[in-house]
Protein backbone atom coordinates (compact mmCIF):
# COMPACT_ATOMS: atom_id res chain seq x y z
CA UNK A 1 0.00 0.00 0.00
CA UNK A 2 1.59 3.33 -0.82
CA UNK A 3 1.87 6.47 1.30
CA UNK A 4 -1.57 7.32 0.45
CA UNK A 5 -3.51 4.78 0.31
CA UNK A 6 -2.81 5.21 4.18
CA UNK A 7 -6.16 7.21 5.60
CA UNK A 8 -4.41 8.57 8.43
CA UNK A 9 -5.85 11.48 10.27
CA UNK A 10 -3.97 14.92 10.06
CA UNK A 11 -4.12 17.53 13.07
CA UNK A 12 -3.25 20.89 12.35
CA UNK A 13 -3.39 23.17 15.28
CA UNK A 14 -1.64 26.27 15.96
CA UNK A 15 -2.39 30.40 16.42
CA UNK A 16 -4.75 32.35 14.49
CA UNK A 17 -3.97 33.76 10.99
CA UNK A 18 -0.64 31.61 10.56
CA UNK A 19 -1.99 30.37 7.06
CA UNK A 20 -3.39 26.89 8.61
CA UNK A 21 -6.18 26.59 6.72
CA UNK A 22 -4.57 27.35 3.28
CA UNK A 23 -2.20 24.67 4.44
CA UNK A 24 -4.39 22.33 5.33
CA UNK A 25 -6.72 22.96 2.73
CA UNK A 26 -3.59 22.17 0.05
CA UNK A 27 -2.57 19.09 1.93
CA UNK A 28 -5.79 17.75 1.65
CA UNK A 29 -6.14 18.06 -2.00
CA UNK A 30 -2.43 16.61 -2.47
CA UNK A 31 -3.19 13.92 -0.37
CA UNK A 32 -7.11 13.19 -1.32
CA UNK A 33 -8.58 13.91 2.04
CA UNK A 34 -11.31 15.58 3.49
CA UNK A 35 -10.20 19.12 4.92
CA UNK A 36 -12.23 20.40 8.12
CA UNK A 37 -11.61 23.66 9.26
CA UNK A 38 -13.28 23.96 12.95
CA UNK A 39 -12.46 27.66 13.20
CA UNK A 40 -15.57 28.03 10.55
CA UNK A 41 -17.59 25.86 12.79
CA UNK A 42 -16.89 28.16 15.94
CA UNK A 43 -17.48 31.03 13.63
CA UNK A 44 -20.54 29.90 12.51
CA UNK A 45 -22.10 30.00 16.17
CA UNK A 46 -20.35 33.65 16.61
CA UNK A 47 -22.41 34.51 13.99
CA UNK A 48 -26.11 33.14 14.72
CA UNK A 49 -25.17 34.90 18.26
CA UNK A 50 -24.76 38.26 16.76
CA UNK A 51 -27.72 37.37 14.43
CA UNK A 52 -29.86 36.06 17.30
CA UNK A 53 -29.15 38.70 19.80
CA UNK A 54 -27.33 36.31 22.00
CA UNK A 55 -24.36 38.86 21.14
CA UNK A 56 -24.89 42.65 21.78
CA UNK A 57 -22.25 45.56 21.31
CA UNK A 58 -19.23 43.08 21.63
CA UNK A 59 -21.11 41.64 25.03
CA UNK A 60 -21.35 37.81 25.09
CA UNK A 61 -24.81 36.58 26.94
CA UNK A 62 -23.36 32.94 27.41
CA UNK A 63 -26.15 31.39 28.49
CA UNK A 64 -28.27 32.81 25.73
CA UNK A 65 -25.80 31.32 22.92
CA UNK A 66 -26.02 28.03 24.95
CA UNK A 67 -30.23 28.34 24.76
CA UNK A 68 -29.51 29.08 20.91
CA UNK A 69 -26.91 25.81 20.93
CA UNK A 70 -29.90 23.07 19.68
CA UNK A 71 -31.67 25.82 17.04
CA UNK A 72 -28.21 25.14 15.05
CA UNK A 73 -27.28 22.48 12.21
CA UNK A 74 -23.97 23.08 10.85
CA UNK A 75 -23.09 21.36 7.67
CA UNK A 76 -20.60 21.24 4.85
CA UNK A 77 -21.06 20.86 1.29
CA UNK A 78 -17.88 20.67 -1.05
CA UNK A 79 -17.66 23.61 -3.44
CA UNK A 80 -15.50 22.42 -6.07
CA UNK A 81 -14.67 26.26 -7.49
CA UNK A 82 -12.73 26.93 -3.83
CA UNK A 83 -11.77 23.29 -3.77
CA UNK A 84 -13.18 23.29 0.10
CA UNK A 85 -16.54 22.24 1.91
CA UNK A 86 -18.40 25.76 2.28
CA UNK A 87 -20.09 26.01 5.39
CA UNK A 88 -23.90 26.26 6.36
CA UNK A 89 -25.64 27.39 9.14
CA UNK A 90 -29.48 25.85 9.19
CA UNK A 91 -29.12 25.31 5.35
CA UNK A 92 -27.90 29.12 4.95
CA UNK A 93 -24.66 29.37 3.03
CA UNK A 94 -22.74 31.06 5.62
CA UNK A 95 -18.94 30.77 4.70
CA UNK A 96 -18.86 34.89 3.56
CA UNK A 97 -20.05 36.18 6.26
CA UNK A 98 -18.18 34.30 9.28
CA UNK A 99 -14.60 36.03 8.74
CA UNK A 100 -15.43 39.46 9.55
CA UNK A 101 -13.48 41.61 12.24
CA UNK A 102 -17.04 41.74 13.79
CA UNK A 103 -17.51 37.63 14.03
CA UNK A 104 -12.84 37.64 15.31
CA UNK A 105 -13.38 39.98 18.15
CA UNK A 106 -16.23 37.97 19.81
CA UNK A 107 -15.05 33.94 18.87
CA UNK A 108 -12.89 33.74 21.12
CA UNK A 109 -15.17 34.53 23.96
CA UNK A 110 -17.90 32.23 22.32
CA UNK A 111 -15.69 29.43 21.53
CA UNK A 112 -14.89 29.29 25.23
CA UNK A 113 -17.93 28.05 26.37
CA UNK A 114 -17.77 24.51 27.61
CA UNK A 115 -21.30 23.82 26.09
CA UNK A 116 -20.43 24.92 22.76
CA UNK A 117 -17.26 23.36 22.69
CA UNK A 118 -19.03 20.18 23.75
CA UNK A 119 -21.12 20.30 20.62
CA UNK A 120 -18.56 20.96 17.91
CA UNK A 121 -16.07 18.23 19.21
CA UNK A 122 -18.66 15.93 18.83
CA UNK A 123 -19.39 16.77 15.65
CA UNK A 124 -15.94 16.98 14.69
CA UNK A 125 -14.85 13.18 16.34
CA UNK A 126 -17.94 12.21 13.92
CA UNK A 127 -16.47 13.62 10.86
CA UNK A 128 -13.11 12.21 11.06
CA UNK A 129 -14.37 8.60 12.18
CA UNK A 130 -13.42 7.40 8.89
CA UNK A 131 -10.11 8.73 9.14
CA UNK A 132 -8.89 10.39 5.81
CA UNK A 133 -9.09 13.85 7.10
CA UNK A 134 -7.21 17.35 7.75
CA UNK A 135 -8.34 19.03 10.76
CA UNK A 136 -7.53 22.39 11.14
CA UNK A 137 -8.29 23.93 15.03
CA UNK A 138 -7.36 24.72 18.23
CA UNK A 139 -7.29 21.24 19.96
CA UNK A 140 -7.50 18.63 17.22
CA UNK A 141 -4.49 17.10 18.62
CA UNK A 142 -5.33 17.24 22.17
CA UNK A 143 -8.68 16.77 22.74
CA UNK A 144 -10.69 16.34 19.32
CA UNK A 145 -8.25 13.44 18.02
CA UNK A 146 -5.56 12.94 20.78
CA UNK A 147 -4.78 9.72 18.73
CA UNK A 148 -4.45 11.14 15.47
CA UNK A 149 -1.01 9.41 13.83
CA UNK A 150 0.34 13.18 12.70
CA UNK A 151 -0.05 16.60 14.60
CA UNK A 152 1.51 19.22 13.45
CA UNK A 153 1.57 22.71 15.41
CA UNK A 154 1.88 25.57 13.18
CA UNK A 155 3.06 29.27 14.44
CA UNK A 156 4.26 33.01 13.04
CA UNK A 157 5.51 35.51 14.00
CA UNK A 158 2.87 38.12 15.44
CA UNK A 159 3.15 40.76 13.05
CA UNK A 160 3.66 38.37 9.99
CA UNK A 161 0.64 36.94 10.65
CA UNK A 162 -1.15 40.39 10.89
CA UNK A 163 0.02 42.15 7.80
CA UNK A 164 -1.22 38.73 6.26
CA UNK A 165 -4.41 39.14 7.93
CA UNK A 166 -4.48 42.54 6.86
CA UNK A 167 -3.82 42.13 3.35
CA UNK A 168 -6.50 39.37 3.34
CA UNK A 169 -9.35 41.73 4.47
CA UNK A 170 -8.16 44.46 2.83
CA UNK A 171 -8.42 42.23 -0.95
CA UNK A 172 -12.22 41.88 0.62
CA UNK A 173 -12.64 45.28 0.46
CA UNK A 174 -12.87 45.48 4.30
CA UNK A 175 -12.39 48.94 6.05
CA UNK A 176 -9.59 47.36 8.96
CA UNK A 177 -6.49 49.28 9.93
CA UNK A 178 -3.39 47.43 10.83
CA UNK A 179 -2.94 48.12 14.36
CA UNK A 180 -6.44 47.02 14.49
CA UNK A 181 -5.87 43.97 13.57
CA UNK A 182 -2.43 43.23 15.03
CA UNK A 183 -4.27 44.09 18.52
CA UNK A 184 -6.65 41.26 17.38
CA UNK A 185 -4.16 38.63 16.20
CA UNK A 186 -2.56 39.18 19.72
CA UNK A 187 -5.69 39.56 22.05
CA UNK A 188 -6.73 35.80 20.51
CA UNK A 189 -3.57 34.10 21.02
CA UNK A 190 -4.12 35.10 24.79
CA UNK A 191 -7.71 34.41 24.79
CA UNK A 192 -6.92 31.18 23.30
CA UNK A 193 -4.09 30.25 25.05
CA UNK A 194 -5.80 31.09 28.85
CA UNK A 195 -9.24 30.15 28.58
CA UNK A 196 -10.21 26.95 31.06
CA UNK A 197 -11.57 24.81 28.65
CA UNK A 198 -9.43 23.01 25.65
CA UNK A 199 -6.73 25.79 25.56
CA UNK A 200 -4.25 26.11 22.57
CA UNK A 201 -1.09 23.90 23.31
CA UNK A 202 0.87 22.37 21.50
CA UNK A 203 0.72 18.48 21.84
CA UNK A 204 3.62 16.81 23.29
CA UNK A 205 3.92 14.55 19.98
CA UNK A 206 3.23 17.46 17.52
CA UNK A 207 5.53 18.69 15.43
CA UNK A 208 6.09 22.26 15.05
CA UNK A 209 5.75 24.40 12.18
CA UNK A 210 6.86 28.10 11.89
CA UNK A 211 6.11 29.63 8.37
CA UNK A 212 7.12 33.31 9.43
CA UNK A 213 9.38 32.91 5.78
CA UNK A 214 8.05 29.84 4.09
CA UNK A 215 6.25 29.64 1.06
CA UNK A 216 3.34 27.65 0.82
CA UNK A 217 5.19 25.32 -1.35
CA UNK A 218 8.01 24.73 0.69
CA UNK A 219 5.59 24.06 3.44
CA UNK A 220 4.54 21.75 1.12
CA UNK A 221 7.99 19.74 0.42
CA UNK A 222 7.92 20.15 4.59
CA UNK A 223 5.01 18.22 5.26
CA UNK A 224 5.13 15.94 2.58
CA UNK A 225 8.66 14.81 4.27
CA UNK A 226 6.97 14.43 7.80
CA UNK A 227 3.98 12.58 6.59
CA UNK A 228 6.13 10.07 4.90
CA UNK A 229 7.46 9.70 8.00
CA UNK A 230 4.45 9.00 10.20
CA UNK A 231 2.55 6.25 7.33
CA UNK A 232 5.68 4.26 7.67
CA UNK A 233 5.79 4.30 11.56
CA UNK A 234 2.21 2.92 11.55
O1 LIG B 1 -8.96 29.38 12.93
P1 LIG B 1 -9.86 30.59 13.14
O2 LIG B 1 -9.10 31.88 13.40
O3 LIG B 1 -10.88 30.75 12.07
O4 LIG B 1 -10.65 30.26 14.50
C1 LIG B 1 -11.60 31.15 15.02
C2 LIG B 1 -11.64 31.06 16.53
O5 LIG B 1 -12.20 29.81 16.94
C3 LIG B 1 -10.30 31.20 17.25
O6 LIG B 1 -10.22 32.44 17.92
C4 LIG B 1 -10.28 30.09 18.26
C5 LIG B 1 -11.50 29.27 18.03
N1 LIG B 1 -11.23 27.85 17.76
C6 LIG B 1 -11.19 27.01 18.83
O7 LIG B 1 -11.34 27.44 19.97
N2 LIG B 1 -11.01 25.67 18.61
C7 LIG B 1 -10.84 25.19 17.38
N3 LIG B 1 -10.66 23.88 17.20
C8 LIG B 1 -10.84 26.07 16.27
C9 LIG B 1 -11.03 27.41 16.50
Amino acid sequence: MSDTEKKIIIAVDGFSSCGKSTFAKAIAARLGYIFIDTGAMYRAVTLYALEHGAIRSGMVDEEAVVRLLDDITITFRFNPERGASDIYVNGDLVEGKIRTIEVSNCVSRVSAIPQVRRKLVAMQQEMGRRRGVVMDGRDIGTVVFPDAELKLFMTADPAVRAQRRYDELKAKGERVTLEEIERNVRERDKADMSRAVSPLRQADDAIVLDNSHMTVDEQMVWFLDKFKAACASR
